[in-house]
């Protein structure tokens, strides 16, 4: 199984090669509601949910009729990269961006960006980690940025982060290159070395200089781990030894969680850590007998599911590691079994690879060119944000 998943990686990871830049236009107007008493209201549904204990990542997917989802459009968010534009790159199907995510016991709370922005008042909000966390990045920017006029918001890069600003609340959302979170030769922001990566396991200075002064920190990293069974990595002196990658994983968290320990001010800033987001390369495993990947799916997978790119060690590890933390908590959002059901949600042949959408063969070689790991928008990775959002309010509230 090791193998098949090193094989699909070593080609699909070539998608990381975009290195192109993405110009980011501003063309959406909208008005800005001035209201904020919603803010207790939205507090108290808040505090329903996690106060009466609900899992929040137990549940299942459902359609409405009408649906209240997606939150936004490819139209209505400027912001979106070609990566994730499915639709607009010829995805002919779209139930995918209607699915809602439904807790078992409760509700999520509805996504409102104007009470956001309020709890983001003079502060920071930065994604750390790959591309998937870019996408999740570009999620949140398009769930807020509606209620914000033309002239008030803006993004711009400042390599490695890519940053969006709200200008009346001085806030932030920023994303930051850091695929494996600590220090490696695949941190250049658009040139990330793919072969014969090198991970300097003990060595995260160099990032965490820039998310010290940070109010609301989310991490993630998994994909790139994932090449093969063993990476090459330092401690300490220069020598480069092959680890074991769970091993190495584990190390790498080891110095994060130092880091995190000895620096954070628990009082004022907040720390989440996104439990790894699955794959879905191998058909038969929630179709016996099939021999595709993600191509052509069209429903999520109901019941149980559980894919085997999923790393049940790299979970352990990331447990560990954040409850053996002390001075900070760090709030796990495991997004990856909700996330798991959705073998529709991912941008297969309807994105791009290198900076350019597939050519029409390419299409017709789903087997070959799919990409079964990252995600399309709108899709999955907003309910990922209504979480965090859902967390956010929340802790600010319980601050207040
Ligand atoms: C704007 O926000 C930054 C943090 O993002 C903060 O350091 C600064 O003090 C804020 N400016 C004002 C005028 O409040
Ligand atoms: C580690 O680096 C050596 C030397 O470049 C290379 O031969 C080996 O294949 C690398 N190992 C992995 C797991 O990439
Ligand atoms: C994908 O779906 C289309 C339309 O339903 C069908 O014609 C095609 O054979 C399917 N392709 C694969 C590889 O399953
Ligand atoms: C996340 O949830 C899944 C079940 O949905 C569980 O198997 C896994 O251990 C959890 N991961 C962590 C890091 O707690």
């Amino acid at each position: 199984m090791r193998n098949i998943l090193a094989l699909f990686l070593i080609l699909l990871v070539s998608i990381f090669l975009l290195g192109t830049t993405r110009l980011v236009k501003e063309t959406s107007t909208s008005s800005f509601p001035k209201s904020s008493q919603h803010q207790t209201r939205h507090e108290k549904e808040f505090a329903s949910v996690f106060d009466n204990g609900c899992n929040v990542f137990d549940g299942r997917w459902v359609l409405e009729e009408p649906s209240s989802r997606p939150l936004y459009t490819e139209d209505t968010c400027p912001y979106l990269t070609r990566q994730v534009t499915c639709r607009r790159n010829g995805r002919p199907d779209f139930l995918y961006q209607k699915w809602r995510w439904e807790p078992r016991g409760c509700h999520l709370p509805r996504f409102n960006s104007v009470a956001l922005l309020g709890s983001l008042r003079n502060k920071r909000l930065m994604f750390v980690g790959d591309s998937i966390q870019r996408t999740q990045w570009e999620s949140m920017v398009c769930l807020l940025q509606s209620s914000i006029p033309e002239s008030k918001k803006l993004v711009y890069r400042d390599p490695p982060r890519k940053v969006f600003i709200a200008k009346d609340f001085n806030a932030s959302i920023e994303f930051y290159w850091a695929p494996f979170l600590v220090e490696s030769n695949s941190d250049h922001a658009t040139k990330h070395r793919v072969h014969r990566r090198m991970v300097r396991l003990d060595a995260i200075a160099g990032h965490s200089r820039r998310w010290q002064g940070v109010d609301f920190l989310v991490f993630e990293s998994y994909v790139w781990w994932m090449y093969k069974p063993l990476i090459n990595a330092t401690i300490g002196s220069h020598e480069i030894r092959e680890y074991d990658v769970v091993t190495a994983y584990r190390l790498a968290l080891k110095t994060w969680s130092h880091w995190i320990e000895s620096t954070l001010n628990p009082q004022s800033q907040k720390v989440f850590f996104m439990t790894l987001s699955p794959t879905h390369l191998w058909s038969w495993e929630w179709r016996a007998g099939s021999n595709g990947n993600c191509y052509n799916e069209t429903h999520p997978i109901h019941g149980p599911f559980w894919g085997a790119g999923s790393s049940l060690d790299i979970m352990e590890a990331v447990r560990d590691a954040v409850n053996g933390m002390k001075r900070m908590k760090v709030t796990l959002l495991n997004i990856t079994q909700l996330s798991e059901y959705r073998k529709d949600g991912h941008s297969s042949v309807f994105t791009e690879r290198r900076g350019k959408l597939l050519t029409k063969e390419q299409i017709s070689e789903p087997n070959a060119f799919a990409d079964c790991i990252h995600w399309c928008l709108p899709g999955v990775p907003d309910t990922w944000n209504e979480i965090l959002y859902a967390y956010l309010l929340y802790s600010t509230s319980n601050q207040r």
